[in-house]
């Protein structure tokens, strides 16, 4: 059997979707686990909050001969107020960042779903190093805030760069550029 590093084995494409299943839920919930409490060091222990029982949880599904196969992004959001919607915990698999744009594909799932859901303001606590990557995504710049004792900025999307998705549970289908075209 030929051993195939994961940055070696492009995936051909993802779903990007609600979770709708326990299995993409305890899916988005290790990934989280991962990403925020083992690597980050954000949270100690784990990383669940009260926001996890109201939000809606999105996901990133690498597929394996067109099956869907294992959870390798997520983000959730949630109504804070009417019209008001916050999205949180986005995080992507350290073995799939950079390469397939899952970070951008979750973004435009989020706040398409909730423009979908009557969102009129749709905000997010960033990390400063990603704040470049959401500025290139219609995203400003609000005001910079300390959270969980970690530098983010609170930015806001620009909703007509997002149209609605009504149906997030069914989502879309990711299919990845080639690498040459990546690169370009
Ligand atoms: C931030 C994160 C979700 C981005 O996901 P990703 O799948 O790697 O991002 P994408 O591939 O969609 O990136 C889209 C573009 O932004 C760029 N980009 C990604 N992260 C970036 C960063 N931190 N700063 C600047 N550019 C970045 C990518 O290179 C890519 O560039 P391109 O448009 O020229 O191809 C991922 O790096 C991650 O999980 N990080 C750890 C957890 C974290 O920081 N969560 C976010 C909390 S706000």
């Amino acid at each position: 059997m030929i051993e195939v590093e994961p940055r070696q084995f492009q995936c051909p494409g993802y779903y990007i979707r609600a979770a709708s299943t326990p299995f993409e839920a305890r899916g988005a919930a290790a990934l989280r686990h991962r990403v925020f409490v083992t690597e980050q060091r954000i949270f100690e222990g784990h990383d669940r909050d009260e926001i996890d029982l109201v939000a809606t949880h999105l996901v990133a599904l690498s597929t394996y001969a067109s099956e869907a196969d294992e959870i390798v992004g997520t983000v959730r959001i949630h109504e804070d107020a009417p019209g008001l919607w916050w999205g949180s915990r986005l995080a992507v698999d350290r073995d799939f960042r950079a390469i397939s744009r899952l970070g951008v594909e979750l973004i435009r799932l989020a706040v398409r779903t909730a423009r979908a859901r009557g969102c009129t303001t749709f905000l997010a606590h960033v990390q400063m190093q990603n704040v470049p990557m959401f500025r290139r995504l219609h995203w400003q710049d609000i005001q910079e805030v300390s959270l969980h004792g970690v530098p983010h900025m609170r930015m806001q999307a620009d909703l007509a760069a997002y149209p609605p998705c009504p149906d997030p549970v069914a989502g879309w289908y990711h299919r990845c550029p080639p690498r040459e075209e990546a690169a370009r």
